[in-house]
């Protein structure tokens, strides 16, 4: 876990059905910690979990923190405390913003694609993008007009001629067809998705099919798929700078494994999303069960999620 910052909450506004968008500064009124587009932060609840939210507001600001929550009914309870708990002037800790969505500075041009609540990180990035002059379309897919967060703020942006929004209840004319969008794969240009799970699915998978190379290919999940263990089974975990060797079993995580030899790991989201806990590999191959490292990132096997992640090999040396 990064250093916390004792934060409040400034404002507190509904920004759609469903969904709050909460201003944090720091409770001291100082600066906050500069942060890039695509950057998310930890947010400890009311209820005492921690979450992880996208920055939504411009990067060059540096007295605030935006982010937007959606109320899942069927979460965990996280969205459900910050929509109940999380009043304005509420004390709150958060954590430094970290960034694996970042843009690419080699973009001659980039598509980002939201769906629902995955706008967030693209609102920041738009801000950049037009900052920097750089040429960008937005595509922004809701169930509705009225579950369309941030519609305003967006219709009135210096950048709201490259959005489009898409409605799932609209006319057909106006839906999103990710066909037609990525149809024009050019090796210059970047592709930034985010969103729920079937909606990347079907970005991501269009994109690949329509020969996007990989290495502009660039997503957030913001919730992990469920991961089979069934099969998992016990490897050994080498430590390279002490020699160490730990077992891990099979019904173990390797953070637990090495927890129980009193070795901490920074952890926050535990499921693969957040990166926290990234963790470099020297020999061995891990089977990446992560969201958050690249397919190129999976495929070097050089580092790995040891919250989620496992060893398709006897032993993985890790530099720790
Ligand atoms: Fe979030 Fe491992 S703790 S990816």
């Amino acid at each position: 876990m990064n250093a916390w910052i004792e934060a409040r909450v400034a404002r507190r506004e509904t920004a759609a059905e469903g969904i709050v968008s909460f201003e944090l500064k720091r409770a001291d009124g100082a600066a906050l910690p500069a942060f890039s587009a695509g950057s998310h932060i930890d947010v400890e609840l009311p209820n005492g979990l921690v979450r992880q939210y996208s920055l939504c507001n411009p990067p060059s600001e540096d007295r605030r923190y935006e982010i937007g929550v959606l109320l899942e009914v069927d979460g965990r309870g996280g969205s459900r405390s910050a929509h109940e708990q999380l009043v304005a002037g509420a004390l709150l800790r958060i954590g430094a913003p970290r960034n694996h969505f970042a843009l690419a500075p080699s973009a001659r041009h980039s598509v980002l694609l939201a769906g629902g609540i995955g706008v967030t990180p693209m609102l920041a990035m738009a801000e950049a993008l037009t900052v920097a002059d750089a040429s960008f379309e937005m595509h922004y897919c809701t169930r509705s007009l009225a579950r369309t967060a941030f519609a305003a703020r967006i219709a009135a942006a210096p950048y709201a001629s490259r959005v489009q929004c898409h409605h799932d209840d609209g006319p057909t004319a106006q839906r999103f067809d990710a066909e037609r969008v990525l149809a024009d794969p050019r090796p210059e240009a970047h592709l930034y998705v985010c969103g729920p799970k079937g909606y990347m699915d079907h970005v991501l998978g269009t994109a690949r099919r329509l020969g996007w190379a990989e290495s502009g290919i660039h997503f957030e999940y913001f919730a992990a798929a469920p991961i089979d263990h069934s099969a998992d089974g016990p490897f050994e975990l080498t430590l390279a700078r002490s020699g160490r060797v730990i077992a891990v079993a099979a019904g173990e995580t390797v953070i637990a494994a090495l927890a129980a030899q009193g070795i901490e790991v920074p952890v926050s989201c535990e499921q693969g999303i957040c990166g926290t806990c990234i963790l470099p590999v020297l020999e061995g191959t891990p089977d990446h069960r992560d969201m958050v490292l690249s397919a190129a990132e999976h495929a070097a096997n050089n580092q790995f999620t040891p919250c989620c992640s496992r060893a398709k090999t006897p032993r993985l040396v890790i530099d720790l």
